[in-house]
């Protein structure tokens, strides 16, 4: 026979059948006659149940079939008897494929901390809360090539191995096969990369833009969406070390193009999830986030704010708060500060704009006054900031002297300048980051719960 998803055995009524069903026990309880037992395969939220006649089984299979046992179950489909579902098994014959100890299962019990989670995270995708995580995680990178694939953009794929440093913060993580005890010197001190294997200094790409615009200015509208790295220090609930970007990358866009397409696509993707994870957005809004739906909602049937910074700033500065950041013109906006605007002046999304030149990257386009670059970021309730991106500089001389003036390796960006010699063109493009989307969409409050594996300062156990 062959083996049926719970998610369909659920959604199609097939009361009656003879089916075949494999998954892990989530719980057993009945007495000496008759066993009823929780069976999730990870294909939606809901369990089966399984009813099981104890006279017709070993009795060692029964007491086997314990909290995180797998098995395969075939028997009939009938109405069920019991509240709670409206099918369940009556089975015939069940297969044990895998024990479960009940004395040293780490979920045995139900009501872990997340933090015990993470520590075993090899095992925590078998609970409903990271199942349905993960499903949604999933849901939303589909939903993220659907919307570009509709949209005539093409996928990408830039280098993760870069000789460059996007966003020129020096936060990279090196790549190397040197061996690190036999570090080779030139005269000037400097290390000597003329051994390694790429001959040059490399590193984790930051980020894809910077190949994405050399993709832009011919196929016309693309977007990356890959891993990225960073070695900043910061434990934070925000920061990975280790983070998966959506970067469309679009020719021809100025910057209110580029915060038209940054609100469209955030909004087709919380309208995607409304309506295709609708189960586990459920279960999330009672176990997790109970304003979660009520959240999702809001953003999508409002328009988002924009401003400018100085806007910004100006209206910060009249609250006369005490921030734990001093708030003046020419700092960076921090966290404390994104999320009053969003969450207590506007509240609802905001789209900050040209920010001034100092604290923003060098590609981004000069605006007239001198002063500003043509930046958005785009802050959401809960978050802060969940998209940066820009007008990008497109005039090869501007360019230049920025890269000079901020002592930028000119040599390490050539490739990148002759964009702006040869047919260069006005374009902006921006960056999602996608967990603290995922944070958003699914209510979660760590960004170490929305990544499988979170990489973190001192932690990259599995
Ligand atoms: O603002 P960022 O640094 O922008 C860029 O990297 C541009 N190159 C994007 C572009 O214009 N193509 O990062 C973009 C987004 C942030 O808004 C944030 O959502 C996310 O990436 N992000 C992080 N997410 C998790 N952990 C970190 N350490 C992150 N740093 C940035
Ligand atoms: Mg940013």
């Amino acid at each position: 026979m062959k083996r049926t998803k719970i998610k369909a055995l659920l959604s199609t009524s097939q009361v009656g059948s003879e089916v075949l069903v494999k998954g892990w026990v989530r719980t057993k309880r009945g007495n000496k006659n008759v066993v009823f037992i929780a069976l999730n395969d990870g294909s939606t939220i809901n369990n089966i149940q399984v009813v099981a006649d104890t006279v017709s089984f070993d009795e060692n299979l029964i007491k086997d079939i314990t909290t995180g046992a797998c098995i395969a179950v075939s028997g009939k489909l009938v109405e069920s008897q019991g509240q709670g579902q409206k099918v369940e098994i009556n089975a015939s014959s069940i297969e044990l494929y895998g024990k479960s100890d009940a004395e040293t299962y780490p979920l045995q019990k139900k009501g872990h901390s997340m933090e015990f989670l993470r520590e075993n995270a090899h095992l925590r995708f078998r609970t409903n809360t990271f199942g349905a995580v993960f499903r949604i995680r999933h849901s939303m990178a589909f939903a993220i090539h659907n919307y570009f694939n509709d949209k005539g953009f093409f996928y990408l794929h830039t280098p993760i191995i870069t000789g460059s440093d996007a966003e020129g913060a020096g936060e990279m993580f090196h790549v190397t096969t040197m061996d690190l005890n036999k570090l080779v010197h030139k005269e000037d001190g400097s290390l000597d990369f003329n051994g390694d294997f790429f001959g040059k200094e490399t590193n984790l790409t930051v980020s894809g833009q910077l190949e994405g615009e050399l993709g832009a200015l011919s196929l016309g509208e693309i977007y990356t969406f890959g891993p990225t790295f960073r070695a900043e220090n910061s434990n934070t609930p925000r920061h990975l070390a280790e983070f998966w970007m959506i970067e469309p990358e679009m020719s021809f866009y100025d910057l209110n193009d580029n915060m038209d397409l940054a609100e469209e696509f955030v909004k087709y993707l919380i309208k995607y999830a409304l309506e295709n994870c609708r189960e586990d957005l459920e279960f999330l809004n009672n176990m997790i986030d109970n304003k979660l739906l009520e959240k999702l909602n809001f953003v999508l049937n409002n328009e988002f704010v924009r401003i400018t910074y100085t806007e910004a700033v100006s209206i910060l500065t009249a609250t006369g708060k005490k921030w734990d950041y001093m708030v003046g013109w020419g700092r960076d906006l921090q966290a404390e500060h994104e999320r009053y605007l969003v969450e207590e002046h506007f509240k609802r999304p905001v789209i900050l704009t040209d920010y001034p030149r100092e604290i923003k990257a060098f590609y981004m386009k000069q605006n007239e006054d001198g002063k500003t670059v043509r930046a958005m970021d785009v802050l959401f309730p809960g978050i802060g900031e969940i998209i940066g991106g820009s007008q990008r500089e497109e005039n090869y001389e501007k360019l230049l002297a920025r890269i000079t003036e901020m002592k930028l390796p000119q040599k390490d960006l050539w490739w990148y300048l002759d964009t702006r010699k040869f047919g260069t063109a006005p374009h902006s493009g921006f960056g999602l980051g996608f967990e603290r989307l995922i944070l958003f969409v699914t209510g979660m409050s760590n960004i170490r719960d929305v990544i499988p594996f979170p990489r973190t300062p001192k932690n990259a156990e599995f």
